[in-house]
């Protein structure tokens, strides 16, 4: 038998989206005043099917082998594999037209099989998510105008992020990329495991990183200002997946090991909405202990 036993849901699972309310999403209507402004990269592969962008999938990338955690997206979380709650929450998002789990292991297969999830294998070789929803994608024939790359490890993902990440993508036809940000708490301000991000004035991605952005000179936080963190779930227009990972590492990328610093250093736009989420993100075997506690405090499912 599996290492998997899949729990079937009751009809409980819309509950907990109801927590979250955009808090912004912001920029949404510059649509118009973007498409003048193409960039010299832009993608112009709207009007394909009337509507631009209007095909999305929701690939959810699983391995097993783990340096930090082993066996990570089949952990139970109150009882139930945490990739199935990423699943059940991805299935809930309206935007998105099919929702498959893309993995190279035959236990999660098995396990996603079971609770109902399309499988995707994809080779063992993918060095990263991004290029495993990018053989997914393939797989599935190139058909999707808009990836949406859904983190195993954030299983308290809300749908409306999902489909405020995509409306986004859709309503900027010069992105190629479209993420989320929340705000950030004062005590992980320093956490380089804490990505800050900053915006410009309609919602462009400016800069990413490990350190305080912006940086007050008195070295501190400034409690007065809306320090933003960087949340793991972003859309990729298709055409863009396809080049991003042969793109060559760029010096900022490197220097910060942050990858989405790839396509803001080839000049490439990426568009950011602003929500209202508790991070709860599960990157060590500690963590599982703290996200019970939390969902047994706010009485998710
Ligand atoms: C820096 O932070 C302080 C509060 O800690 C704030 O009053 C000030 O406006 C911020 N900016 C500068 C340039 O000092
Ligand atoms: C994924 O891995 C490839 C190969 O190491 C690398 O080029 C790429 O930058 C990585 N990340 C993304 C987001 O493609």
């Amino acid at each position: 038998m599996g290492i998997c036993t899949p729990s079937f849901s009751d009809s409980s699972s819309g509950s907990g989206a109801a927590s979250t309310k955009s808090w912004i999403i912001h920029g949404l209507a510059v649509g118009a005043a973007a498409a003048v402004a193409l960039g010299a990269h832009a993608y112009l592969y709207y009007r394909r099917s009337g509507r631009f962008r209007s095909r999305v999938v929701g690939i959810i990338p699983a391995r097993f082998a783990s340096s930090r955690f082993q066996g990570k997206p089949l952990v139970h979380i109150l009882g139930k594999p945490m990739i199935q709650r990423t699943w059940e929450r991805a299935k809930m998002a309206s935007s998105l037209d099919h929702v498959v789990v893309a993995t190279d292991d035959e236990n999660i297969a098995e396990c996603c099989r079971g609770f109902g999830a399309d499988v995707i294998m994809t080779s063992e070789s993918c060095r990263n998510g991004t290029e495993r929803c990018n053989e997914a994608h393939q797989k599935l024939g190139n058909k999707y105008d808009i990836v949406v790359n859904i983190q195993g490890d954030e299983p308290l993902i809300e749908p409306e992020i999902i489909d405020g990440i995509v409306k986004a993508l859709q309503a900027t036809p010069d992105a190629v990329f479209s993420t989320a940000v929340t705000a950030l708490k004062s005590e992980d301000a320093f956490d380089p495991n804490r990505v800050k991000c900053v915006v410009d004035s309609r919602g462009y991605a400016i800069y990413f990183s490990r350190g305080l952005i912006p940086f007050n000179k008195s070295g501190k936080v400034n409690p007065q200002f809306p320090y933003l963190l960087h949340l793991g779930i972003q859309s990729l227009d298709s055409k863009f997946l396809e080049i991003y990972p042969e793109l060559p590492p760029t010096p900022l990328q490197l220097e910060e090991d942050l990858e989405q610093l790839k396509v803001l250093e080839n000049g490439y736009k990426m568009k950011v909405i602003k929500v209202d989420h508790e991070a709860h993100g599960v990157d060590a075997p500690e963590d599982v202990e703290k996200i019970e506690r939390y969902m047994q405090e706010k009485n998710l499912p």
